[in-house]
């Protein structure tokens, strides 16, 4: 065998061992994507050395904000999965724009320039305060998911353990919001498009939605029902007739007040509790993408079962929301940071 011919043959060995170290190591960097995998990072006792006072600071900023401004609960809620949903849990949905710069901060996207900024604040003090005790430690996004946990909890939902272990993204990015977000008028399939995209199932979309529960919508999110449903210059035929004329009285077709909102829930407004999914059978809904839950057939039976069982929809709220808290979170300096101001990078 000439020295050539053994040359070549061993190339091609070395060529064929490379191309399949390459291949584990892709797949092994595919594993550690994975949202499983994810999920195993985050641990209930991550604080329990460095800051065990965690959870009771929190608290208490939480209760205390819950008891002057009881909106901000609705407002943090929705906080916490707008953050999760663009770039996964991380935080940089409360990052602020650096003045002059050309790319805004995820907070100013039009999506999230309605979210009450009693939200931000609450989780600002909780920050300070947390700091104060345990500096450089616990993550903005870590404090996120404990305070909407508790707002959940304040406003008569479930009470859940929280994992920890989130850090802090380096990047926010109002260009990325629109897409990751669901709107109002999202179809069905949007939506189950949007949360399958996130890790998240039908029973998922449909148990999570029950957050609207509680807070508050804008008449531009659903004044098309009201008087133009799909372009057909009459209201929406699956909206009970009650409830479109008190509608039309907060809300006119033209020259309204763009500030003034509805309660999601018509029934229990301030209560987190299962009356949303009754509401939906009973032509009470106020979102389209509300309504669509109990239209479609995929989506309806869930819709029926919550709204009979409040157990069982506390219990599968507890595990849904968690699976929304592990979407892409983050770990290490390489990745993210632990801020000490939320609205600021380090
Ligand atoms: C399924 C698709 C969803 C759509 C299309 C949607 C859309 C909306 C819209 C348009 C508003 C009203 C904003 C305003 O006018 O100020 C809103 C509010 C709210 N959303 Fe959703 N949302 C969805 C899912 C969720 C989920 C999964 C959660 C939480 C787990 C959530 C929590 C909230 C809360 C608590 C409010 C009230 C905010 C407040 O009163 O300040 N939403 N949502």
């Amino acid at each position: 065998m000439s020295l050539y011919y053994r040359l070549s043959i061993l190339m091609f060995i070395f060529i064929l061992l490379l191309c399949f170290t390459t291949i584990i190591f892709s797949s092994q960097a595919t594993i550690v994507n994975t949202s499983l995998i994810r999920h195993r990072i985050l641990t209930f006792d991550y604080y329990d050395k460095t800051c065990p006072q965690l959870e009771q600071i929190v608290g208490f900023v939480t209760s205390q904000k819950f008891k002057v401004s009881p909106a901000t609960a609705p407002a943090t809620i929705r906080l916490f999965f707008h953050d999760c949903f663009v770039q996964g849990c991380d935080g940089s949905i409360l990052i602020s724009s650096k003045p002059g710069s050309k790319e805004l901060a995820e907070k100013d996207a039009q999506d999230n320039k309605e979210i009450p900024e009693e939200a931000f604040d609450s989780i600002e003090q909780a920050k300070a305060m947390v700091e104060s005790k345990c500096p450089g430690v616990v993550s903005c996004a870590d404090i996120l998911a404990l305070a909407a946990r508790d707002y959940i909890h304040l406003s008569g939902g479930p009470y859940y353990p929280v994992k920890k272990g989130r850090w802090d993204g380096r990047t926010s990015m109002a260009s990325l919001v629109y897409a990751n977000i669901p709107h109002a008028n999202s179809t069905i399939d949007d939506l189950l498009k949007l949360f399958s995209s996130k890790g998240l199932t039908i029973n998922d979309l449909v148990v999570l939605s029950g957050a609207h529960s509680i807070g508050f919508a804008h008449c531009k999110n659903f004044v098309n029902r009201l008087y133009n449903f799909q372009g057909t210059n009459k209201p929406d035929p699956n909206i009970d007739p009650r409830l479109l004329k008190s509608l039309k009285m907060s809300c006119p077709q033209y020259g309204g007040n763009i500030g003034v909102v509805a309660p999601f829930d018509a029934t229990t407004p301030f209560a987190f509790d299962n009356a949303y999914y009754q509401n939906l059978q009973g032509k009470l809904g106020l979102l389209a993408s509300d309504n669509v839950l109990f239209l479609d057939p995929r989506t309806r039976p869930l819709v029926q079962d919550l709204g009979k069982d409040k157990n069982k929809f506390f219990g599968d709220f507890s595990l849904a929301i968690e699976k929304l808290g592990n979407i892409s979170v983050k770990r290490g300096k390489k990745h993210g940071e632990i801020r000490r101001v939320c609205s600021m990078h380090l």
